[in-house]
């Protein structure tokens, strides 16, 4: 890349959109003007990007005159509306919310697995759901060497993933319990504070969740492997930052721990923790704040053929949403 770009974030004053804004400054992206838009709510908020002051505007048709990537992270309905306005102002739109991830005519991207996908976008590249970001980063590489048939697997997902505030929630929470007050709840429908929610996204007539048909309909796409199968709960965890996925997987050849574990050794953005025995094995407080997913608790299945089970924990703020979308901008 040789020249700066003008870069608008969509939702700049969101969880991902704010950490956004610190991966294109840490990466280096080349940024020649950054333009900051969120509701009105927060137009005239101020935000800091390289040392400078960068004020928040408000989000209208006219706002991408000039903008050459759109990062977009406010949500399916402002996606569905606003990307193709920045699509005919001449922008490339990196688009965080499920809006377009199964439109055909838009390749939904994981820079490790298929990065050429990207290169056919005609305006607009999806950004994968981040439960499902966070899995494939381990699941696709045992899936080339092995061939992978179906995994069943159960998320840990941290409140982040709902937005900031489902944080500012379980923050509110945890201080009214430990100061003996009564909890109050609005994004979740139940107390998240020393909990765990069988529920994330809305229900299907299936009985799964959107959140939970994510990871099959997705993977199919980045893995171009469309017979592939996916039974998942989704359950969200009282965790600030960072998902974990325990996964059973189930594979075409045979599968040895040693193999399995040399495989991941080498995948990109992967970290292989696995010494169970020092106690050291993938957690969310440590997958917080990196780029790299990790993965560990690495055994042979005992219930299947030809199947592996293993434990995968990543910053799905980063790898599942904010870097994921800068790592695509930088390819195209
Ligand atoms: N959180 C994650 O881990 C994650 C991962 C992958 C994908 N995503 C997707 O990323 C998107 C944002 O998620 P988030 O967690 O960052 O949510 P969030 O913390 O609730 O932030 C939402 C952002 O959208 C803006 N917004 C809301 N209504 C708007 C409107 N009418 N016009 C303009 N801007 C508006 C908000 O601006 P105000 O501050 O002004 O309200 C805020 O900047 C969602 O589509 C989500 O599915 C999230």
């Amino acid at each position: 890349m040789s020249r700066n770009y003008t870069v608008a974030i969509v939702g700049a004053t969101g969880a991902v959109g704010e950490e956004m804004i610190q991966v294109l400054e840490r990466r280096n992206f080349p940024v020649g003007a950054l333009k900051l838009l969120a509701s009105a709510r927060s137009a005239g908020k101020t935000m800091t990007f390289k040392g400078e002051t960068v004020t928040v505007e408000e989000l209208r048709e006219d706002s991408f005159a000039g903008v050459e990537i759109a990062l977009f992270s406010a949500g399916a309905g402002i996606s569905r509306r606003f990307a193709p306005l920045a699509v005919k102002a001449g922008a490339v739109v990196v688009d965080n919310s499920s809006a377009f991830r199964m439109d055909e005519a838009v390749p939904l991207v994981l820079p490790e697995i298929n990065a050429d996908d990207a290169r056919r976008h005609a305006g607009i590249i999806a950004n994968p759901n981040c439960t499902t970001a966070v899995t494939l980063m381990a699941l696709h590489p045992l899936h080339r060497a092995f061939g992978v048939r179906r995994v069943i697997a159960s998320s840990y997902q941290a409140v982040s993933g709902t937005g900031a505030q489902a944080i500012r929630e379980l923050r509110a929470q945890v201080e009214a319990i430990a100061s003996g007050n009564p909890v109050e709840t609005s994004v979740y429908p139940h107390q998240i504070a020393f909990n765990v929610l069988p529920h994330v996204d809305s229900f299907l007539e299936n009985g799964y969740t959107k959140e939970e048909m994510k990871m099959q309909n997705e993977a199919r796409r980045i893995m171009h492997h469309p017979s592939f199968r996916a039974s998942v709960t989704c359950v969200r965890v009282p965790v600030y930052r960072a998902h974990s996925v325990a996964v059973n997987a189930e594979f075409e050849r045979p599968v040895s721990v040693e193999e399995a574990r040399g495989v991941l050794a080498k995948a990109p953005g992967l970290e292989l923790v696995d010494e169970p025995a020092e106690n050291r094995y993938p957690l969310p407080l440590h997958a917080a704040g990196k780029d790299n997913c990790q993965v560990g608790r690495i055994r042979v299945d005992c219930a299947l053929d030809n199947a592996l089970a293993f434990w995968v924990s990543g910053d799905q703020l980063l790898k599942g949403a904010a870097l994921n979308a800068v790592q695509i901008a930088e390819l195209v």
